[in-house]
């Protein structure tokens, strides 16, 4: 739950200030030049990124539901949190990179799940993947670098790298690659905007919930490798997949194929430990000693507590209740795949992981101006939350919805239920 004391509103941001006849910013310079009047301190440009329309929705979710409205939220990817430790004890700082026990801990679980050896010194623990693309985006890029990802995607891929002076390729997907980047698309990419610095994958992906197998990884693994592309492989949903691809079936780790690879992946999602803020990266050797050094500057060390906790992530016991969790998410997906006649909307991604199903709404645009306005009537009139893929796919996204099933089956079937009634009553 975010924010479960109820919505606090964000202060509106302060606009840039004026340039000045040079050109500079006004800042604090002219502090000094008009004595008696205040020059408010500038807001760095760097900054000036959307937020998240998730989080935006959920604080609306949040003031809904305190006035009083039933609302059913398909909206954040949130699994089901778990139990909270009763009492608050002092705990100290760890190393940058986190506890030697818990680094051992994910080295182990990548010999478990994919059979891959990895140097526990190789890994390193973040707050959250957000943490980990934080700091590996900082190590990896340079202003003014190239960096390529899908769209739609994970919005906060772009905006980091946005806010960190990266040139953002986006590379236009659909149905016909599976809503992931192929070595033809990055061609294209090249030849219109020069060489790459990196490329960004996410299997299974958000919004879509797509996944790359072993050969369509491989091939862009080989892409990167012959022209000297860092990967970053977001595996934050590794674990929630549909299929039954034998050795393949928790999805296949980039760091199997590709030494360079930075791969990046949290106890959020298949751990359900969304609000313990833990996650982790494993680096390629070279990037180990930038990372640890931006990583004790930034945020010193990872939470020390939850990283104690997570230390239980990887017992048989814990497996086996997740699965038992990713068995319930199979469920409710089911329901969503067998009202999509009911529910009369255009192409979907093929949802072969995550907890996502997206969308266009086809035919439902003939009645609504785009998905924007769809969400925000759906919301308003059958207190049913899902999200506009505009902050997913600035290009095509007016067209298409967001629906996270994290919220279990009997969420997810009344959602249906009312969305039915919505459209048929309009
Ligand atoms: C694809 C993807 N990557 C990364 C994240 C960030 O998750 P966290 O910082 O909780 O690990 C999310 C969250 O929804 C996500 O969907």
């Amino acid at each position: 739950m975010v924010n479960p004391g109820g919505p606090i509103k964000t202060p509106p941001s302060r606009p840039l200030p004026p340039r000045t006849r040079n050109g500079d910013d006004a800042g604090g310079g002219t502090r000094d030049a008009l004595p008696g009047v205040t020059v408010p301190p500038r807001v760095s440009r760097r900054s000036s990124i959307p937020a998240f329309e998730v989080m935006r929705i959920t604080d609306e979710i949040a003031r809904r539901r305190a006035g009083g409205h039933d609302v059913v939220s398909l909206c954040a990817g949130e699994p089901s949190a778990r139990a909270v430790p009763g009492t608050l004890q002092p705990a100290g700082y760890t190393g940058p990179l986190g506890t030697a026990p818990l680094r051992e801990a994910v080295a182990g679980h990548y010999r478990q799940w994919y059979g891959v050896e990895v140097d526990p010194a190789t890994v390193a623990i973040t707050t959250g993947s957000s943490g980990a693309f934080q700091l590996a985006f900082l190590a990896a890029f340079d202003p003014g670098d190239r960096v390529a990802l899908a769209s739609p995607g994970y919005p906060a891929y772009r905006n980091i790298l946005t806010a960190l002076g990266v040139h953002v390729i986006e590379i236009q997907t659909g149905p016909d690659t599976r809503y992931q980047p192929t070595p033809e698309l990055l061609d294209a990419a090249v030849g219109e905007h020069g060489d790459l610095a990196g490329l960004v994958l996410a299997s299974p992906a958000n919004p879509t919930g797509t996944m790359l197998d072993r050969a369509a990884l491989a091939a862009l693994v080989a892409w990167c490798s012959l022209r000297g592309v860092r990967l970053v492989s977001d595996e934050i949903y590794h674990g929630i997949t549909f299929g039954d691809d034998g050795q393949d079936r928790r999805g296949v780790t980039a760091r199997e194929l590709d030494r360079e690879a930075i791969v990046i992946n949290s106890f959020s999602k298949y751990w359900g430990m969304t609000g313990w803020r833990l996650g982790w990266a494993l680096l390629p050797d070279s990037l180990v000693a930038p990372f640890e050094a931006l990583a004790s500057n930034f945020a010193l060390s990872p939470p020390a507590p939850a990283q104690e906790l997570a230390l239980t992530a990887f017992t048989d016991e814990s497996y086996a209740e997740r699965d038992a969790i990713v068995a319930g998410f199979a469920r409710a997906r089911k329901l969503i795949l067998d009202a999509e006649p009911s529910l009369g909307w255009g192409v979907a991604a093929p949802s072969d992981g995550a907890f996502y199903y997206y969308s266009e709404l086809g035919p439902q645009l003939e009645r609504f101006a785009d998905s924007v306005e769809y969400a925000r009537r759906l919301l308003a009139e059958a207190d049913v939350a899902v999200v506009p893929g505009v902050d997913f796919d600035p290009v095509a996204g007016s067209r298409a919805v967001r629906l996270s099933y994290a919220a279990g089956e009997s969420a997810v079937a009344e959602a249906l239920d009312r969305i039915v009634r919505f459209q048929n009553d309009g």
